[in-house]
C-alpha cells in the first residue's frame, strides 16, 4: 500500500525538528565550546566611537601596497596560457613551480639542502597549522604554547581538543627556563608535551624575534623531551634593518622542526597561501590528510607567475620600507603625544605590531574603551592572552595609512589622559 507523499506535510515536520534547534545538540565537542562566545578581537559593542574610526587594530597589509596591478597580468597570462591547470583541481603538494621558489629561497639561508620534498602548500599559514594538528594530535595531547600569541592557532589546538600549556615571551622571545619547567612536570605525569610552539620571528603580538641563544636552547630542550617544534614564520620576512637570526629548521638541520610560512603578510591576505616547511616524510603524511580537493589553482597559478616573474623581491622589498617608515612615524607620534607617560613599549624591528604595555594605575577595558570612543581602534590585549590577565594594547600599524597614523596617537594619548583623571565610557 502505497502512502501518499504531502510535500507541506513534511516541510512542517521538517521545520519543527530543526527550526528552532540549537547546533549545540549536534556540534562536536569543541566546536560546542565555542559557539555563542565573542572573537577573540571583537571591540567593544557598545561603544560608539565620535569621529570615523581610525583603524589600527588588524594585522594586514598596506592597502596602497597590495600588488593588483601584476595579479591582474597573472590572472590575463594563466588563464591565456596554452593549458588548463589554472582551471582544473590540483592535489598532492602544490604547484611545483612554487615549491621550487620556496625552496631556492630557503636553501639560500640554510644550512641543509631544502629539496621541494620539503613543502607542501595551503590555505595560509592558518590552514598549514590546521593541517599539521589535525595530522598530529588526538584529543588530550599536550602542546606548549607561547603566551600572549596570536590566538588564531589556539583556534586551532583547540579545534582538536588539545590541552595546552603556556610559557611567557621576554625580549628574547619564549622563556625556555619556563619551559623545561612544565616539559619536565608533563613527562613526569605520564603526558609528555607533543608540540611547543612558537613564533620566532617579530612575534604576533609583542614584535620580538627569538634570539640566537634561545632557538639553541629550545631546540636542545625539544630534543632532550621529545617533542616537535611547530615554529610559525609568518613574518618572518619582514625586517627592517636585518634579517632575524638563523631559523630554528637550519640550526637543527631539518630534524624536529615543522616551519609554517604564509604570503599573507608580504603580499595579500586574501590569496590564501602558505606552506608547511619538514622533513618529506612528514610532508607525505599531511599531503595524505589533506582532502579538501586541492587548493584553488587559479590562486596558486598566479602567484606562480608572479614569483617566477621575479616579483617578489622587489615586492618585499617596498613593503619593509613602507612599514618601517609606518613605525617610526607611530613611535615619533608616540613620544611627540607624551604616550610614554601611560604605556611603555619595545620599538619592533620588523612585523606589524607595537605591544605597549599600561602603567599602573591605568586600566586595560577603560583604555580600550576610551580609544574606541576618542575614534582609535587598537586591540585589547586581552585577546592574545589565553590564561591570566593581560596589561597591554596591541597597536598594528600596516594596514593604515601613514597620514592617519599621528591622527591616531594624538587620539589614543587624549584617550589615557582621559582614564588616567578617571574618565570612563
Ligand atoms: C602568527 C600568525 N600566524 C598565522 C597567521 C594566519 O595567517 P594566514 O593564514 O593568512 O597565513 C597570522 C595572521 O595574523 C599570524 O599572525
Amino acid at each position: 500500500m502505497s502512502v501518499e507523499f504531502d510535500p507541506k506535510e513534511l516541510r512542517t515536520r521538517l521545520e519543527h525538528r530543526w527550526g528552532d534547534r540549537s547546533p549545540k545538540t549536534i556540534a562536536n565537542a569543541a566546536a560546542g565550546a565555542l559557539y555563542g562566545t565573542p572573537g577573540d578581537w571583537d571591540l567593544p559593542a557598545d561603544v560608539t566611537p565620535q569621529k570615523p574610526l581610525l583603524y589600527l587594530a588588524v594585522g594586514i597589509p598596506d592597502a596602497a601596497s597590495l600588488p593588483k596591478n601584476a595579479f591582474g597580468d597573472a590572472a590575463s597570462a594563466v588563464l591565456g596560457e596554452n593549458d588548463d591547470r589554472a582551471l582544473r583541481y590540483g592535489f598532492g603538494q602544490g604547484p611545483t613551480e612554487i615549491r621550487e621558489w620556496l625552496s631556492t629561497r630557503r636553501n639560500a639561508e640554510s644550512s641543509y639542502p631544502v629539496d621541494v620534498d620539503r613543502f607542501q602548500l595551503t590555505n595560509g599559514s592558518s590552514g598549514a597549522i590546521d593541517l599539521i594538528v589535525r595530522s598530529l594530535i588526538e584529543p588530550g595531547d599536550v602542546i606548549v604554547s607561547e603566551s600572549p600569541v596570536y590566538m588564531g592557532t589556539l583556534h586551532n589546538f583547540r579545534g582538536v581538543q588539545a590541552e595546552i600549556d603556556y610559557v611567557s615571551v621576554d625580549g628574547d622571545g619564549l622563556v625556555t627556563d619556563e619551559l623545561e619547567t612544565i616539559l619536565e612536570a608533563r613527562r613526569r605525569e605520564g603526558r609528555p608535551v607533543k608540540i611547543i610552539y612558537t613564533i620566532s620571528a617579530f612575534q604576533n603580538p609583542t614584535g620580538v624575534t627569538m634570539s640566537l641563544e634561545r632557538r639553541h636552547k629550545l631546540l636542545d630542550l625539544a630534543d632532550r623531551f621529545d617533542a616537535l617544534i611547530l615554529d610559525d614564520e609568518a613574518y618572518r620576512d619582514l625586517w627592517f634593518d636585518e634579517p632575524p637570526p638563523e631559523s630554528l629548521a637550519s640550526i637543527a638541520g631539518g630534524h624536529g622542526v615543522v616551519t609554517v610560512g604564509t604570503f599573507s603578510k608580504t603580499i595579500a591576505t586574501g590569496i590564501r597561501v602558505g606552506w608547511i616547511e619538514a622533513a618529506p616524510s612528514l610532508i607525505a603524511l599531511f599531503s595524505r590528510m589533506r582532502f579538501a580537493m586541492g587548493q584553488n589553482q587559479l590562486g596558486l597559478r598566479m602567484l606562480q607567475h608572479f614569483l617566477v616573474n621575479d616579483g617578489f623581491d622587489p615586492h618585499v622589498e617596498a613593503v619593509r620600507e613602507i612599514y618601517r617608515t609606518k613605525r617610526d612615524v607611530l613611535l615619533d607620534a608616540m613620544a611627540k603625544n607624551g604616550v610614554d607617560e601611560f604605556l611603555d613599549w619595545r620599538r619592533p624591528l620588523g612585523g606589524f605590531y607595537v605591544w605597549a604595555e599600561l602603567k599602573e594605575p591605568l586600566e586595560l577595558e577603560a583604555l580600550h574603551r576610551m580609544a574606541l570612543f576618542e575614534g582609535i581602534a587598537v586591540n585589547s590585549g586581552q585577546g592574545f592572552m589565553p590564561a591570566g590577565e593581560s596589561r597591554h594594547i596591541r597597536i598594528a600599524y600596516p594596514w593604515t595609512p601613514t597620514a592617519h597614523i599621528e591622527d591616531a596617537i594624538e587620539r589614543l594619548a587624549i584617550a589615557c589622559r582621559r582614564v588616567a583623571g578617571g574618565k570612563r565610557v
